[in-house]
């Protein structure tokens, strides 16, 4: 076994490459001298070609440092330091047909990442790849919180479990879901696990372009993780590629604790610089929509039922609420033709229309209005998962975009993919998302994906991919098909999926009961929580969603107008994962801090100490807390709204209720 490791900059975490007597391509984790992953091997199946995984001689290795700093346009946090050291191992086959493979390797202090790169040469010109085999051979059987690697959709619940208990394949079937398919007992990522001496470990991967999604595939007895790669029934093989090619980051996130695994910037700095000179056409917003009255049934996106939501006087009402309220987008949903044939139809393609409005949609007029308002009118295409159709028309959507000066679209995926075969995750459709966002660059436009591919970190190269879905958002609250997102949802959340990067989930409602629409079901959080949300969650798009009814004369909506969605920087004050989770976030620009704070079903004292504020400067505070008799299920709307000076010296415990959250503005 030739053993040759590299270690982190504060040298915690080391990562070895290993070489097995027979050539096999190996490498484990460690951190301080803990096992994180144990030896592992790499390797590929192929198509017509043997394996990529035996025979292989170390032909050279290059050891280096990266210490790169770099500005992001929007996010968490403006400076970015991209700092590692770094392992390139050339291997080549000891007898023919000689293959060439590199390994790089990178150790962060919160992370260990590598790839594979196959280099231009002589006797492999094209890679048809069956299987993936990269390993993570887990130690000690870990708690794991994770959803099933449904190759079609991540808006699944998570489970927390023991490595060796996980089932996913008892998700199949799941209600309410539009599209879902689990072949194997395998999990998404990011998966988050915790092991038995506390050690937080998250496996992801980064800069997924022109490749499957990798899931994980779990053999229960062993604790062994192995990368399933999504795949596609029509074409027979999961990824195709010519060389010189290199695949996605496969990326181990460690940290001792929780928070540590919330504040990682690894994933966005696995990724490489920006390829858009200019993306100053997007600026974070808040925004309102035509959109909640879809989804608890009050209007609907077709015309044909008779309560058209997306109609010209009915969107001019919710930019007029977005102005008065310092809301800067609105969003119309149902805009466009097609929507009697969106959902549960076998036969969608050439039915939506991306160009053209219902008859009583006047999108000149209405987009006019926007902008003399100061607001900008948010597009939407829904492709009901017709990604061909969608291909057709993206140039003349986005011209049209671009005539009206609209630089924001919202894109939906929901159903089955057509072509047949293809899923939602796979390479097939992992290129279409990137022509999306690529055509979209090129006239001015960012995107927010709705059941999209899952993030890795793309906005460092493509910061016109602004958010996406890509979880259980509030929807699902509305739908009530399943009992809607349990309390424990966003406590799990916020340590798996928003390791992935922003998340466009929808949070504001304040008609928690849902009455009079949907008397049967409620959104399963008290208000303050939903105004936590805002700060919890990052996404540079925020949704103020509920009905404007609902916010008028509401003194805690003036939270959801003063705080901050684009940050200077965001820091994870304490968590557990599915417990409980405080964020704190300085505003760019104003030098103002939010704080949010979410719990799950349980009730419970946090203390904050406020020594990340600037020393000597006293903040205006206003408060949003739980009220005394708060619960998510009796008394939901029950909070409390205080005044108070605060500043770096400060410590104070507040109470959050069962389901329960705090919000603070903390104004200069
Ligand atoms: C599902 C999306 O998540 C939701 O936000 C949207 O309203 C519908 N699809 C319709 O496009
Ligand atoms: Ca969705």
């Amino acid at each position: 076994m030739i053993a040759y490791r590299i270690h982190s900059p504060s040298g915690k975490l080391r990562v070895s490459f290993l070489l097995s007597p027979g050539g096999t391509p190996g490498y484990a984790v460690h951190y301080q001298g803990k096992i994180v992953v144990d030896s592992s091997s790499l390797g590929f199946t192929l198509k017509d070609a043997q394996p990529i995984k035996f025979d292989f001689e170390m032909i050279s290795s290059v050891e280096d440092t990266i210490n790169e700093p770099w500005q992001q346009p929007w996010g968490e946090q403006r400076s970015m330091l991209n700092r590692c050291r770094q392992l390139i191992v050339e291997l080549k086959e000891r007898e023919k047909p000689h293959r060439i493979m590199h390994l790089i390797f990178r150790a962060y202090d919160d992370a260990v990442a590598f790839r594979y790169e196959f280099p231009e040469q002589e006797n492999l010109t094209e890679m048809v790849i069956l299987e993936e085999n990269t390993r993570f051979q887990m130690r000690g059987n870990p708690t794991c919180w994770w959803a099933p690697g449904d190759w079609d959709i991540y808006e699944h619940l998570y489970t927390k479990s023991k490595l060796n208990q996980i089932n996913a394949i008892s998700k199949r079937d799941f209600p309410g879901l539009a599209q879902t398919y689990i072949p194997e007992n395998a999990v998404n990522t990011p998966l988050t696990m915790q092991t038995d001496d506390s050690l937080h470990i998250a496996i992801h991967e980064a800069a997924l372009f022109d490749y499957s999604d990798m899931t994980l595939k779990v053999d229960t007895t062993s604790g062994l993780l192995s990368s399933n790669l999504v795949g596609s029934d029509r074409l027979g093989y999961k990824v195709k590629r010519s060389l010189p090619f290199s695949t996605p980051w496969r990326v181990i996130l460690v940290s001792e604790n929780a928070a540590g695994l919330a504040d990682s910037k690894t994933i966005l700095n696995l990724n490489a610089p920006s390829k858009i000179a200019d993306v100053s056409y997007f600026t974070p917003k808040k925004y309102n929509g035509i959109w909640w009255d879809m989804h608890i049934g009050k209007n609907s996106w077709d015309k044909a039922s008779g309560k058209h939501g997306a109609t010209t006087e009915n969107a001019k009402k919710r930019i007029d609420f977005a102005a008065a309220n310092g809301l800067k987008g609105t969003l119309v949903e149902g805009w466009n033709t097609g929507w009697e044939r969106w959902i549960g139809f076998e036969d969608r393609e050439g039915v939506f229309d991306f160009v053209t409005p219902y008859d009583d949609y006047n999108l000149d007029e209405v987009a006019a209005y926007a902008k003399s308002k100061g607001v900008e009118l948010i597009m939407h295409h829904e492709t009901s998962s017709a990604p061909l159709t969608y291909e057709k028309q993206l140039d003349a959507a986005f011209a049209l975009m671009k005539k009206h000066d609209l630089h924001l679209v919202k894109t939906g995926y929901v159903g089955k993919i057509i072509p047949k075969g293809e899923y939602h995750h796979g390479q097939w459709m992992v290129n279409h998302y990137q022509k999306v966002i690529e055509t979209a660059a090129k006239y001015g436009v960012a995107v927010d994906a709705h059941e999209p591919i899952k993030g890795t970190g793309i906005e460092r190269t493509w910061p016109n991919f602004v958010s996406r879905e890509g979880n259980r958002g509030q929807e699902f609250n509305a739908w009530g098909s399943d009992g809607g997102n349990p309390p424990d949802h966003l406590p799990i959340v916020a340590f798996t999926r928003m390791l992935a990067g922003p998340f466009d989930f929808t949070p504001g409602v304040f008609n928690i009961s849902l009455k009079p629409w949907k008397p049967n079901n409620q959104v399963n959080t008290t208000l303050a929580q939903q105004l936590a949300l805002y700060v919890v969650i990052y996404s540079p798009i925020q949704m103020a969603c509920d009905l404007p009814e609902n916010y008028e004369g509401k003194p805690a909506f003036q939270f959801i107008r003063d705080v901050g969605v684009d940050w200077e920087k965001s820091i994870t004050l304490n968590g557990e994962v599915g417990e409980f989770i405080t964020k704190a976030r300085e505003e760019k620009g104003s030098g103002n801090w939010f704080l949010g704070s979410i719990t799950n079903e349980i009730a419970r004292d946090i203390e904050i100490d406020f020594s990340f504020l600037p020393k000597g400067v006293n903040f205006n505070a206003t408060i949003y807390m739980d009220g005394k008799d708060a619960h998510y299920k009796t008394y939901p709307t029950s909070i409390n709204i205080e005044k108070a000076s605060i500043n770096s010296d400060t410590k104070r415990v507040f109470h959050l209720a069962p389901g329960g959250g705090l919000a603070i503005s903390l104004m200069k």
